[in-house]
């Protein structure tokens, strides 16, 4: 008798005319699963008889088939010519069908159940593909894949669930493969798992201690809870005119806002010596402090930092490569700003060669994605100071651990560079808009740390 397995015909031959002769295996182990697989989807592979109806391989089959009430087999016969060969048939059927790893098994298990819910996609819809997951939490697993599996393999739905979960974390971790044993693999990945999660809390945690670091305040009325090895002060120095123009297709504004503006020179060199003299309040007994100006208020500021305690060094100048143009040609073009340096104590002055100590800095304006914009894309602060010029002061002035104030934070600039060198900072700016900026940044730049 023949029949037509996939297109592909085999003999079929009553079971009870199989001579089952002798059996290398001794056991035949519980033969649900295989009962169970051949009730849902035939025999797969047909068993191996000689041409006098000896059993060569299949005798679990031959078995299983007995019991589920089977009167006929599908079998292929085969022509050992000699009692050799016979043997070795036997035992490679008997040997050699070697079982599946346990890496081979869950990524096999994981492979049918993507098969499986591509077909039957509403199955993994509802509460009926609602399963409990602790790896991966976002998807589901089919229910209705892992209910037939755990059948078929005399298994339970949970143990079906785990074998894909750890396939699919063997994608992200490949190193979990080499664990001898599943358990051990199994073992690994919840530790994997809580590791993660520790991560996230203590990223949070992170970026919760950096945002109370940032003091929404004026810094005049400002309490400070520890003193600074370096403070940086980049404050409003009165420059702003009522000035606009064109240049390049963008709009050049010299309006930097009401935080700019001061009713006189005195007014202005009055706010100067409150701050500065705080700042010397503020500063650990052996500190640095740089502070942007402009050329003409230099000398009185040399003066006033003087007589608030602080011993001036230098005057560092900041060549801008690319200042705004000037088009009406009646004078020099404006492109360097001023950054006085003066001390208390001994503080640290770190440097790596003779041109770092150069009382001169060159570098561009802040361009392009390192400007800050705001919600309509446009500058979100119109003096946002350049990252590599503050990561010059800051290198040389500081190491890793020390406390850095920047008393006029802005975009939060000096904050955003001392954490990439792990330094401990405040930030200090007026303006809840900058602020909320500052912790945006941050939390950006922390994010991207801990991914
Ligand atoms: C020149 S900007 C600082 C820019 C900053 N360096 C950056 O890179 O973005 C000065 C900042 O000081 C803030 N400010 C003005 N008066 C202040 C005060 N009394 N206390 C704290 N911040 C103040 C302004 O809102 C402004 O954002």
């Amino acid at each position: 008798m023949k029949y037509n397995k996939g297109g592909i015909f085999h003999l079929k031959v009553k079971i009870s005319d199989i001579n089952i002769g002798e059996n290398i295996r001794g056991e035949l182990g519980d033969l649900t699963s295989l009962k169970e697989s051949i009730k849902q989807l035939g025999l797969l592979e047909p068993i191996g008889i000689t041409a006098e109806h000896e059993l060569l391989y299949g005798l679990r089959r031959l078995q299983a088939c007995k019991e589920l009430g089977w009167q006929d087999i599908p079998v292929i016969k085969k022509h050992p010519r000699n009692q050799y060969e016979k043997s070795l048939m036997k035992r490679h059927e008997n040997t050699e069908r070697l079982p599946l790893t346990w890496q081979e098994d869950v990524i096999a298990k994981k492979h049918e159940k993507d098969l499986y819910e591509r077909e039957f996609p509403e199955t993994k819809q509802g509460s009926a593909g609602a399963s409990s997951r602790w790896y991966n939490a976002n998807e589901k697993i089919s229910f209705a894949y892992t209910h037939i599996k755990a059948k078929l393999e005399n298994k339970s739905r949970r143990s079906v669930e785990q074998d894909i979960q750890l396939a699919e974390a063997m994608e992200k971790y490949p190193q979990l493969a080499n664990a001898k044993k599943k358990s051990h693999a199994l073992r690994k990945l919840k530790k994997l798992v809580i590791s993660e999660k520790r991560k996230v809390t203590q990223s949070k945690t992170a970026i919760a201690k950096k945002e109370h670091n940032i003091i929404c305040a004026d810094y005049l009325k400002t309490q400070m809870e520890q003193k600074f090895d370096l403070i940086i002060a980049d404050p409003p120095y009165g420059i702003s005119r009522d000035e606009r123009f064109e240049a390049d297709g963008r709009f050049i504004t010299m309006n930097f806002g009401d935080w700019d503006y001061f009713a006189s020179k005195d007014e202005l060199l009055t706010f100067f010596g409150r701050w500065i003299k705080k700042a010397y309040l503020d500063a650990a007994s052996d500190a640095s402090l740089y502070c942007f100006c402009s050329d003409r208020i230099l000398s009185y500021l040399i003066d006033i930092m003087e007589q608030s305690g602080w011993q001036y060094r230098t005057t560092i100048v900041w060549h801008k490569t690319n200042p705004a143009p000037h088009f009406r040609k009646t004078t020099f073009v404006s492109s360097c700003e001023y950054i006085l340096y003066a001390i208390k104590g001994k503080p640290l002055f770190h440097f790596k060669s003779q041109k770092e100590m150069h009382n001169f800095f060159e570098c561009p304006i802040t361009m392009g994605n390192e400007r800050l914009k705001d919600a309509d894309q446009e500058t979100l602060h119109p003096t946002q100071k350049p990252v590599a010029l503050i990561r010059h002061l800051i290198q040389i002035s500081s190491q890793e651990g020390d406390w850095i104030l920047d008393l006029f934070a802005g975009t939060g600039t000096t904050a955003y560079v001392a954490e990439t060198l792990h330094r401990n900072w405040v930030a200090v700016e007026i303006n809840p808009k900058f602020c909320a900026a500052i912790g945006e940044r941050l939390v950006q730049n922390l994010k991207a740390e801990t991914e």
